[in-house]
């Protein structure tokens, strides 16, 4: 086998804030809807696969998805313990966004009633918030933290820059960033949030990481819909050889990645999140790498 031909390093572990987590993580937006008796289910098979970073946020289902994990912790207050729980605030309807520090503070306090503990393991600011400026926004991230309500933060759908400008005003590094990334939207690959996350050892957390399911059922979007088609025949093909779904190689292409991306899985399928785990078997040389980066920007590399 020729140094092309070895498979891609998918690694089985990683870390937030100093503590050690799967590569996946395990993601609650959906949770509304679905039968609150399901929770357990899903967040014990989460845990299986070794997904034991659990992602939420205040505005899931305006408080609803918080109040689902929330009922279950309060059952078995032991699980608390094992999983590195995420919440996310400063999305208001119709506003849309508040970041200044009362209401930061306010959110995540109201979001730990909901989740029944007194901290999460990071607090994200959800989406940046034009009119609260970075230095108090990074107070509010900073009274948080020294409170002991989160024990790390970071940001969720920032630009380079603001990201940037936060950590100027913060004595403290941030922990995490969460943007949109999976195969199909690649943005920020290019747009040096990557790059900086490597820079200052930030996580990675990956947002609809099947492109909110496309990349599974294969149902073409509206736009693009001839470089989608081509996307999806590429993953069948590693799929193929691989004997996974092609879901798993989306994963699996995220996972391969040297920052160390964390995709969120999304499903609300006990037998989707635990089939998520044979994304680990997936064999991506470089060419089938790049294979896919082409197929979903549409173009091939210069
Ligand atoms: N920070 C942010 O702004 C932001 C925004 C969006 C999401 N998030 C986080 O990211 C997490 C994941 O996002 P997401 O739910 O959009 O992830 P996703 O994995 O891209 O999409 C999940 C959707 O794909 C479907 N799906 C998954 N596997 C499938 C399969 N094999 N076949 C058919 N359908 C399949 C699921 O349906 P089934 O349930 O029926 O399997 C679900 O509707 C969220 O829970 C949330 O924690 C954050």
């Amino acid at each position: 086998m020729t140094p092309d031909e070895t498979p891609l390093d998918l690694g089985r572990t990683g870390s937030l804030n100093g503590r050690p987590v799967g590569r996946l993580a395990y993601g609650c937006w959906r949770f509304p809807g679905t039968p609150q008796a399901g929770v357990a289910e899903k967040i014990e098979t989460a845990f299986e696969i070794g997904a034991n970073v659990i992602d939420t946020a205040d505005i899931y289902g305006a408080g609803e998805a918080e109040n689902m994990l929330g009922s279950w912790l309060g059952e078995q207050p032991s699980r608390r313990d094992d999983m590195v729980l995420v919440t996310k605030g400063g999305i208001t309807p119709p506003i849309p966004y508040n970041s200044s520090k009362d209401h930061l503070i306010g959110a995540c306090e109201a979001s730990l009633r909901r989740l029944r503990t007194d901290h999460v393991d990071l607090y994200l600011i959800h989406r940046p918030d034009i009119l609260t400026g970075a230095e108090e926004a990074a107070a509010a991230l900073t009274a948080l933290k020294d409170s002991g309500k989160a024990a790390a933060v970071g940001v969720s759908n920032y630009s380079l820059e603001q990201t940037r400008a936060l950590q100027a005003f913060l004595d403290f590094p941030l922990a995490a960033i969460q943007p949109e990334i999976s195969a199909w939207a690649t943005d920020a690959l290019f747009d040096g949030l990557l790059d900086h996350a490597q820079a200052a050892r930030l996580l990675p957390m990956a947002w609809s990481p099947l492109a909110g399911g496309i990349l599974a059922t294969g149902a073409a979007p509206e736009k693009g819909t001839d470089r989608f088609e081509k996307l999806i025949e590429v993953l069948d093909r590693i799929a193929e050889a691989s004997n996974v779904g092609r879901d798993c190689v989306a994963l699996a292409w995220l996972l391969a990645h040297p920052v160390g991306i964390m995709p969120i899985i999304g499903t609300q399928s006990v037998d989707r999140i635990r089939a998520s785990a044979k994304a680990y078997e997936v064999k991506l040389t470089r060419r089938d790498w790049y294979e896919v980066l082409e197929a979903g920007l549409g173009q091939r590399m210069p």
